[in-house]
């Protein structure tokens, strides 16, 4: 009789425990098998750093968009701009644990994973959004992409921002030995770090939603970064002048979880999928124009004195950066460096 209530128990147990395991997001492997053909009702998280008129929210609101129309609502996008879910800190570390199914940081911000993807920050490397978008496409930039694999995590397209541009508090920046002496934010990275180094300037790693505040209070004197996000995040109320130099550039990848999208039954895959690719097509075809939009919103503002180089000045600045190309290329890759070239026409 004992032995009776003993199984009982250990039944009831074991009962309670599946029902209760099952509260994430994440579909299990028994309801993709047996509801193949059927929309999973789930909810996705997207979280991200930046404000909403940038190109990577309006990718993100496109992917939604797309994604809950097509479901007919049974799948759910929330959106966390603005770091109000996870910033730079832990963003990724959330989506390996899978607590966020979609992130699409600054590529730069992970050079700790893969030196490679100090690509954008590579000095003058490409000259426009095309041509970083064919280098991620080609088949490095897709290497490099799906180098986080053993992380759990698959890096699915390139979103493009842009271009970035100097700000700062100090003096108009008109020639690499104005940048002497000044010490600057950087998104991360060795290479970014090199190249403050070779103009003569100090750097510093900050989380851009610190970022306000660090200038403002003068822990640094300026930082680097595209119109659109000097522009939405107010830089200018904190800083005096600003010089268009597209030296390095700003982009993303949009990555998601592994376990996440694996197990998505065929029919929310590929909502999710094509969802995926109407959001990397609005960011990709959005981001010039918002960038410039930006730009133009900055001259009324009229808040930061802009500097704009003739090429005489900005072929000064791509020299003194040139010796950044051979010290990383053991670590970076000339093979990389190879493709970046077959793309840009430099
Ligand atoms: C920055 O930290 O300045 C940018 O990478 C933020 C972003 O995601 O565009």
């Amino acid at each position: 009789m004992k032995s009776k209530f003993i199984v009982l128990f250990v039944f009831l147990l074991l009962s309670v425990l599946i029902a209760c395991g099952d509260d994430s997001n994440e579909p299990t492997a028994s309801e993709k098998n047996t509801n193949d053909q059927e929309i999973q009702e789930i909810t996705i998280k997207f979280s991200h750093v930046v404000a909403e008129n940038t190109p990577k929210h309006q990718g993100a609101l496109a992917m939604k968009e797309y994604i809950e129309e097509e479901s007919g609502g049974k799948i759910k996008v929330e959106i966390y701009p603005m770091s109000s879910l996870f910033g730079d800190q832990d963003e990724y570390q959330n989506l390996v644990a899978n607590n966020v199914q979609f992130i699409a940081p600054d590529l730069s911000k992970f050079v700790g994973n893969n030196s490679q993807f100090n690509v954008p920050s590579l000095p003058f490397a490409f000259r426009n959004d095309e041509e970083a978008i064919a280098f991620w496409d080609g088949e490095k930039g897709q290497e490099i992409l799906s180098s986080l694999e053993d992380d759990g995590v698959i890096g699915l397209y390139m979103w493009p921002n842009g271009g970035k541009h100097l700000t700062n508090n100090n003096k108009p920046i008109e020639k690499p030995e104005d940048v002497n002496g000044m010490k600057f934010r950087t998104q991360g990275g060795q290479v970014l770090e090199a190249v403050y180094t070779a103009l003569g300037a100090g750097s510093e790693s900050i989380p851009f939603d610190e970022l306000y505040t660090a200038l403002d209070q003068g822990v640094i004197d300026g930082q680097e970064n595209t119109f659109s996000n000097i522009e939405s995040r107010k830089f200018d109320e904190v800083q005096k002048y600003m010089t268009v130099m597209n030296h390095t550039r700003v982009d993303y990848a949009i990555f998601t979880n592994t376990t996440f999208w694996e197990n998505l039954n065929d029919t929310t895959k590929k909502i999710v999928e094509e969802g995926v690719k109407k959001g990397t097509d609005v960011a990709r075809s959005e981001a010039k124009a918002l960038n410039d939009a930006a730009y133009e919103t900055l001259k009324e503002r009229g808040q930061v004195e802009i500097i704009e180089l003739t090429d005489e000045q900005v072929a000064a600045f791509r020299e003194a950066l040139e010796p950044i190309y051979d010290k990383f290329e053991d670590q970076i890759g000339a093979d990389v460096y190879e493709a970046v070239k077959d793309v840009s026409g430099n």
